[in-house]
């Protein structure tokens, strides 16, 4: 046969690990002398020759050693989608054929079969792909590598988009994260482990399985080898065992990384032959772990930045208590019954965040006040309660450089306005007050109340709610007075 003559000719690829009925097929298609024909013994042996040239059919077994007919199906379509495949299989069962259909098999045949059935049905095949042409062959090629790429990247935008959402602290966002790879591989279990690289040392944080939940986390320690080696490419793997291993038969894992240095590894398992991972699942997982790093290391970032401006402030409200010991004592009762009130009243997580922030930090423009009127024990003059009233413009002043604390500073500006539009610094009244500013009014009053002050001790708690209750509808919001006192 010449090489000119093997290339005009349509070629067969018979993938069986049983050699009578690979030879069985094909010598009968050898017969028809049409069609150039190759064999392989198993999947891994058929991809490489497939990658060495190409065929037009593969007639494929299902159950085979190394690489069953489904992933073998998988891989041959990710190279290229129009090459046509039939499978054979000695144990049928309707999941099998109608995933084999599903996966993009032209026919699905059972052992035993009609040797004349078979050459019936690649004779169609062939006569399609003839009629088709080589132009039209190509656009087709073109056109499903074009609808692949445009499902991975929408698979990939939704990734994203998902990850963005995740939640506040590290719990949420791991969770979210192994919710988000069992969903969009199809997996059957997930698990993201915490590695510490100094140690050698690997820490569970989430296992789980698609129906049932968390799982013993002692599972996973199985996987450690794996992991370990994963740890050390820094790169996600792919890895189908049929089962040989006994742990998995189907399993993919990604790195966690920060800096280039792994912190973490996430892993999904499936154990049901036709559901085997594929490049594009790799993929999938590739760019979830990826952007999940990128998310956590932001977040991490966020909250170092945050807690040393945070501490910042703090000694600063630290430095007014070296003057004024009322006030740090002050600043942490408000911020703890104002978020106390919040939490009745059923705000939002953010709110809550803002008000606790907002509690700790409302007077913080008393550093600007001068001893002599701050620590006055007396009365204050005019000229001097205006210059008292100069602290949550001040305050809010302090806040503007960061932009960070964008909603705390309004709430500080305005935590001395009154219902009724008689307090300061703006004189607004009623709704038009920041709610958090007025839930921060009534925990200040209430804690002014039953403190020390500089110029007198202490009053009771009931003298502080009759206070509340006395100025309903004038100094305080009546609704946030109720939800207050409900927490008492
Ligand atoms: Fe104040």
């Amino acid at each position: 046969m010449t090489r000119k003559y093997m290339e005009d000719k349509q070629s067969i690829l018979i993938v069986d690990d049983d050699t009578s009925t690979r030879n069985l097929i094909a010598d009968a298609l050898k017969e028809k002398n049409l069609y150039y024909i190759r064999k392989a013994d198993n999947g891994i042996k058929a991809l490489e020759l497939f990658q060495e040239k190409p065929c037009d059919l593969i007639i494929s077994d299902l159950k085979m050693p190394g690489m069953n007919g489904i992933e073998l199906l998988n891989r041959i379509h990710e190279i290229n989608p129009t090459t046509s495949i039939i499978i054979i299989t000695g144990y049928p069962s309707v999941d099998i054929s109608v995933l084999a259909m599903k996966s993009g098999a032209i026919d699905f045949l059972e052992k035993p079969f009609k040797i004349d059935d078979l050459l019936f049905k690649v004779d169609i095949c062939m006569k399609e792909r003839l009629a088709l042409g080589k132009k039209d062959l190509d656009i087709k090629i073109d056109m499903a590598r074009l609808n692949n790429k445009i499902e991975e990247l929408s698979m990939i935008g939704y990734i994203y988009d998902n990850i963005e959402k995740t939640g506040s602290n590290n719990d949420e966002v791991f969770q979210e994260i192994a919710a988000l790879a069992l969903k969009v591989t199809g997996g059957e279990s997930c698990s993201l482990v915490l590695f510490d690289e100094d140690n050698n040392a690997f820490y569970p944080q989430i296992v789980k399985n698609r129906n049932d939940g968390d799982c013993n986390k002692e599972k996973v320690t199985s996987l450690y080898a794996i992991f370990r080696d994963v740890a050390q490419k820094k790169e996600a793997v792919l890895t189908n065992s049929n089962g040989d291993t006994g742990l998995f038969k189907s399993l993919l894992c990604a790195p966690l990384m920060i800096r280039n240095k792994v912190f973490g590894l996430l892993s999904i398992i499936n154990n049901k032959m036709e559901k085997q991972f594929t490049q594009k699942d790799l993929n999938y997982i590739s760019s979830l772990s990826r952007r999940a790093s990128l998310n956590i290391e932001n977040r991490m970032l966020y909250e170092s930045v945050f807690t040393s401006i945070m501490d910042t402030f703090m000694s600063l409200i630290h430095s007014i208590h070296a003057r004024d010991h009322y006030t740090e004592r002050h600043s942490i009762n408000v911020s703890s019954l104002a978020v106390k009130t919040a939490t009745a009243m059923h705000l939002s997580t953010d709110q809550i965040e803002c008000l606790k922030i907002s509690g700790m930090l409302h007077d913080i423009g008393k550093i600007a006040i001068p001893d002599s009127i701050l620590l006055k024990p007396g009365r204050l003059t005019n000229e001097e309660y205006n210059i008292i009233k100069t602290h949550p413009s001040t305050g809010e002043d302090i806040l503007s450089h960061i932009k960070l604390f964008d909603s705390e500073k309004k709430v500080i500006r305005h935590h001395h306005e009154r219902w009724d539009g008689k307090g300061y610094p703006d004189g607004i009244s009623g709704e038009d007050i920041p709610l958090l500013s007025r839930i921060l009014a009534v925990a200040d009053t209430f804690d002014a109340i039953t403190n020390d002050r500089p110029y007198r001790k202490g009053l009771p708690v009931d003298t502080a709610i009759n206070e509340l209750n006395r100025n309903r509808n004038l100094q305080f919001d009546e609704t946030v007075v109720n939800a207050f006192i409900s927490t008492l």
